[in-house]
């Protein structure tokens, strides 16, 4: 496996009025993951990528991690450090976040 972890955000955008990751600071979300990772010189072992829709409109910001498969949803700026401090460095997932 190339990467340890991989991480994939949704960032997509739909009509005015329906629900979306992107009307809900995905891209900001992104930004601050891949920055933190960077930061703590774990760019070649995490992967952060934007998505299209993960099928979880209502859920959003919406991502998911792998290997694991778990999946968080509702996801806020403020959690960015809980996620990469707790699941990705210690490999306890955050439950309170968890969909899946
Ligand atoms: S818009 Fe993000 S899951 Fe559908």
């Amino acid at each position: 496996m190339r990467f340890e972890k991989h991480i994939f955000i949704c960032i997509n955008k739909r009509d005015p009025g329906k629900e979306c990751c992107a009307a809900k600071g995905s891209e900001a979300i992104v930004d601050a993951m891949k920055e933190e990772i960077k930061k703590r010189g774990l760019a070649g072992k995490i992967r952060v990528n934007k998505a299209g829709c993960l099928d979880q409109c209502s859920k959003g910001v919406s991502m998911v991690v792998y290997p694991e498969g778990v999946w968080y949803g509702k996801v806020t700026l403020e959690d960015v450090h809980e996620i990469i401090e707790s699941h990705l460095m210690t490999g306890k997932p955050v439950e309170r976040l968890r969909t899946f």
